[in-house]
């Protein structure tokens, strides 16, 4: 099958032989139907793409889509072709259809970019024939996510990422459907992003001189750290390797909290006339009194460091600026600060944060960027009607998302009640993880984040117009390498990824959505991915 504006058509056809099992694509398509015992689509062969199709745009687009989401043996031929592609603007941004028959896959998009959410549900769908041949069953899918938003957040911050995890941890999204890796870059801990202007930042903010222990957080380890940032170059890697995989990166750059690294780099960006001012990169973890000092110098500085960032990350629609657990101590003691409030009219020194947050976001806007923000920017005052809360204070009151929504802004879920992927998954001594708040009754396992509706009946339909998406956020204070990381988001991934894009009445029970994640074990496996089971051990430990 070809692409039916190409005229004239040599069918080809590759039927498997018969399929006795249905495909488990998580998160769970709007509609989809696939019949066991039948014949389907044989893949032995890999899929014949007629040279025309292969030289159009959307033919070369979905050839990548699909070599990226591993279904690589996708083959241009002179004159057969089984692959359609068809572009059919008018539906939402991420809507495909697919139709599979033994003669051919058809691919419908409204938009391009939603190739790789297709290719995402073929590859999920490659089932063994009855010859044990890797098939596709006739399908019909047609599908498009509930929030447009879909996201992860990786901290090498507190302890290192590699490139190489970071893309695997990418590979892990984008099988999952997830569309953006929000990476924060910067905190107390570490400055992890090479800033030319500012050498400093990752040569003195990239190290620290010791860490806390993951058995007891008060005691450090007495070892310093080895150098760790991303250079320039590996960043823009990462950021095109995600692209590949229909991925966006969102930097997030922590201001005016979370800066003690920056600002040991750089002292004269803090509140240098606070009695014992001493910056250092933080050993310790917790919120740290260290704040940027609403200096002209400190904008300069923030300006420039956007300027370099900015360019790094081309199709960030929004940047991140951190905001969440700025202290106003040290603003309260500096008497610049207190005289820099006396000169503006403010009355409360949270305001100062929130001339940093206009100030940041006046300097994205004819950039084009959006800023996102953790929702404390809303504390104390005003924030730009075009920021984005990322609502995290699961127990603020009244509910910081809604609260949010209410204001007009748009809103990110992310509680630390159900998406904080660093919290323990179960009270058993094979889950050796962070326990929250101290609380070791608060786990939040797969089940916990399933159970989470995004889009609840009681929010009224003005809020849930500005729920744009939802994010599981990794801090990595106690996920100090790659496969830690991977046992605490596989298969909690699988339920995130689910809610957010699944609507709630299209979900399951839990005992079936187990099963379902029990059909993903082999691509885990697949992958060499470190999951955890249901009893909480670690992958890697079966295998040795
Ligand atoms: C946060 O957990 N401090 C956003």
């Amino acid at each position: 099958m070809i692409a039916g504006v190409l005229g004239s058509v040599v069918v080809a056809a590759a039927p498997s032989a018969r399929i006795d099992t249905v495909p488990t694509v998580i998160p769970q398509p709007v509609e989809m139907t696939a019949e066991a015992g039948k014949v389907g689509f044989c893949l032995a062969e890999g899929i014949k793409v007629h040279y025309r199709v292969s030289r159009s745009e959307e033919g070369r687009a979905a050839i990548r889509a699909l070599m990226a989401a591993g279904i690589t043996n996708v083959l241009p031929e002179e004159n057969e072709g089984e692959l359609e592609v068809l572009v059919e603007p008018g539906h939402g941004k991420e809507w495909y259809a697919l139709s599979v028959t033994p003669e051919g896959v058809r691919i419908r998009v409204s938009e391009l970019g939603a190739l790789h959410l297709a290719a995402q549900t073929l590859a999920q769908s490659i089932l063994t024939d009855a010859e044990g041949k890797p098939a596709l069953p006739c399908m019909e899918v047609v599908d498009e996510p509930q929030l447009g938003y879909r996201g992860l957040m990786l901290d090498p911050c507190r302890h290192p990422l590699t490139v190489e995890q970071t893309k695997k941890m990418l590979r892990i999204m984008a099988h999952y459907k997830l569309n953006r890796l929000h990476w924060h870059l910067t905190d107390d801990q570490g400055w992890r992003i090479e800033i030319k202007k500012y050498p400093k930042l990752s040569e003195v903010g990239g190290r620290r001189d010791e860490t806390p222990l993951l058995t007891d957080h008060e005691q450090g380890d007495g070892t310093p750290t080895p150098l760790f940032y991303y250079t320039q170059e590996e960043i823009r890697e990462v950021v095109e390797y995600a692209h590949s995989l229909g991925i966006t990166v969102i930097p997030e750059i922590e201001i005016p909290g979370h800066a003690s690294a920056c600002i040991a780099a750089y002292p004269e960006l803090g509140n240098t006339d606070v009695e014992g001012y001493a910056p250092r990169v933080a050993t310790t973890w917790g919120v740290l009194p260290y704040t940027m000092a609403p200096k002209e110098e400190t904008f300069r500085f923030i300006a420039d460091v956007m300027a370099e960032v900015l360019p790094l990350f081309p199709r960030a629609e929004f940047i991140h600026i951190g905001g969440d657990e700025a202290p106003r101590d040290q603003w309260e003691k500096s008497p610049f600060a207190q005289a820099y409030m006396a000169q503006h009219g403010l009355t409360n020194p949270g305001q100062i944060q929130h001339h940093f947050t206009h100030r940041v976001a006046e300097m994205l806007a004819p950039h084009g960027r959006r800023i996102i923000g953790w929702d404390e920017i809303m504390m104390d005052g005003s924030v730009p009607p075009t920021a984005v809360v990322m609502a995290w204070r699961s127990w603020v009151k009244p509910d910081a998302a809604l609260t949010a929504a209410d204001r007009g802004h748009d809103v990110i879920l992310s509680p630390d009640s159900h998406f904080y992927f660093n919290f323990a998954q179960g009270n058993i001594p094979a889950d050796p993880a962070y326990t929250p708040h101290g609380n070791p009754e608060a786990v939040q396992d797969w089940r916990h984040v399933y159970s989470y509706d995004p889009l609840p009946a009681t929010y009224t339909e003005a809020q849930r117009a500005r729920i744009i998406g939802l994010q599981a956020n990794c801090w990595s204070e106690s996920i100090q390498h790659g496969p830690k990381l991977e046992y605490q988001v596989v298969p909690r991934i699988c339920a995130l990824a689910e809610i957010a894009w699944t609507p709630a009445a299209k979900k399951c029970t839990a005992d079936e959505f187990l099963q379902r994640i029990r059909a993903h074990y082999p691509w885990f496996r697949k992958m060499n991915i470190n999951f955890r089971h249901e009893d909480g051990t670690p992958d890697s430990q079966l295998r040795k």
